[in-house]
């Protein structure tokens, strides 16, 4: 791993760690070099960057009396959940203290009668769905890290996965927040309700703001009846932009699909490798995937919608689908899915972009991205949310020199975000700015709409101590 010195510019004094200390209590509190590791780094690159301290609080007293501390000395704070992150929002770069959310990690109430969850932050997102789906109900938003990352940390970047096509993404499914600001004080932005038109929406400037403006402490989430079930198939292309092409026109035939994934070669190639698992063979002349997902209550009808996909599909040079018949089938070929960018990492540090357009512009951003890396020298994996045009551009570093990974690199970076600019689209359409993509904000926002999102921060944030050198 590769380290970046920590650019601790108000260092914290002894006595006000001990203050801190003395807010969580001895056995939650941690300044061993380990523990500062471990607290360093999420999924981002190889960055390393060291808090000075680690505090784990266990309800919203502690977090706000940590805050009064930190407000008061100036000490930037960083909130931390699972840390499956691959924008760099977990990375205290200014050292400080970090705050893990870990000991967040209870389901308070599952209120049956009006099909509303109240959770923690701290509760992984895979453990709450399946608590739910004993009970027949169901929180869509599954991001591929949902065995690892914390609900929290899926509110504060308004994560996806690929469940979003259907039933969209975390802000879709957010009523209220419990947040403790930066002075120490709590608030609630909403109401537990399905329609709120009672002032500023504070619930959805919450999420996805990365830690920047609050700590949220507890989140109040609406569900659904757990659809009974479901089709999967894995269909192979012989080129990738027909793959893509595909992808408007299922939606055209009036379907909407409850997942539809896309995978280009090495993506499964090396999730195969990865995982160690092949559920089915991939053909010498595949180029590309379609992993298409239907989902409801009723068989006949999810039979019907995949009959008019096969149709749809056969125009598109596509070869023979393979439809995963069983649950064991059907969990193996999400695995490989949901492992890509493991399986990538595996392969070479690499710079994860998030590029979203509308899905009809899929096909020109793939092509894009392919002449882009051929004009500045770099090979890329893309796979991703091709149902919600949200292509994950994985740029592999491989052999490059330390000059063209920071230097050239990003000029090519800025070229496939101006073309995902003109075509209407954004440069995250799930993982968020974080630290890497700060960069690039100028494509996509004017000045004035950056300074009325600075004036936002100053607002919640005046001395900028929550997550300093984030977002905006
Ligand atoms: C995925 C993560 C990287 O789609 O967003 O697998
Ligand atoms: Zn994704």
């Amino acid at each position: 791993m590769q380290r970046h010195k920590s650019n601790a510019f108000f260092p914290i004094s002894a006595a006000t760690l001990s203050e801190l200390n003395r807010c969580v209590g001895e056995s939650c509190f941690f300044t061993d070099e380990i523990s500062l590791k471990n607290h360093g780094h999420d999924e981002t690159e190889d960055l390393l960057f060291l808090p000075q301290a680690v505090a784990e609080p266990e309800n919203t007293s502690q977090v706000s009396a940590l805050m009064r501390i930190c407000n008061r000395e100036k000490i930037p704070v960083t909130i931390r959940g699972g840390g499956s992150g691959l924008a760099g929002g977990a990375l205290p770069i200014f050292g400080g203290l970090v705050i893990s959310m870990k000991r967040f990690d209870r389901i308070l109430n599952i209120d049956r009668r009006n099909f509303q969850v109240t959770v923690e932050p701290g509760v992984i997102t895979e453990n709450l769905q399946n608590t739910l789906k004993s009970e027949g109900l169901f929180y869509p938003p599954d991001p591929s890290s949902r065995g690892w990352s914390f609900i929290g940390g899926n509110v504060s970047t308004n994560a996806g996965g690929p469940k979003a096509v259907k039933y969209g993404v975390v802000k879709d499914h957010v009523l209220n927040l419990e947040v403790v600001l930066p002075s120490g004080e709590t608030i609630w932005t909403g109401a537990n309700t399905l329609k709120n038109s009672t002032g500023y929406n504070l619930t959805q400037l919450l999420v996805g703001s990365e830690g920047t403006l609050g700590i949220i402490t507890k989140i109040v989430l609406k569900l659904q009846p757990h659809p009974t079930q479901n089709l999967l198939m894995l269909v192979p292309f012989r080129s990738a932009e027909s793959a893509c092409a595909a992808v408007a026109e299922i939606f055209q035939s009036g379907v909407t699909p409850s997942g539809l994934e896309f995978m280009e070669r090495n993506a499964i190639d090396w999730a195969v490798r990865y995982v160690g698992e092949t559920p089915v063979p991939i053909q010498e002349e595949d180029a590309a995937h379609l992993l298409i997902e239907l989902d409801g209550f009723h068989i006949d009808s999810l039979m019907a919608d995949c009959e008019t996909i096969t149709r749809v599909l056969e125009r598109f040079d596509a070869g023979e689908a393979f439809f995963a018949d069983d649950e064991t089938t059907k969990t193996s070929l999400w695995k490989l899915r949901r492992n890509v960018a493991h399986a990538v990492k595996r392969n070479s540090v690499y710079k994860e972009e998030d590029t979203v357009v509308p899905r009809a512009e899929l096909p020109a951003l793939l092509k894009v991205v392919k002449q882009v890396g051929a004009q500045y020298g770099f090979e890329s994996v893309c796979y991703g949310h091709a149902g919600d045009g949200n292509l994950h551009v994985n740029i592999l570093r491989g052999q490059l020199s330390e000059e063209q990974w920071e230097n050239e690199v990003p000029k090519g970076i800025r070229k496939i975000f101006q073309f995902v600019k003109s075509v209407g689209g954004t440069i995250s359409g799930e993982h968020g700015v974080g630290l890497v993509q700060r960069r690039y904000l100028d494509i996509v926002f004017s000045k004035t709409e950056l300074k009325i999102m600075r004036q936002i921060k100053k607002v919640f944030d005046p001395k900028g101590i929550l997550n300093p050198g984030k977002v905006v």
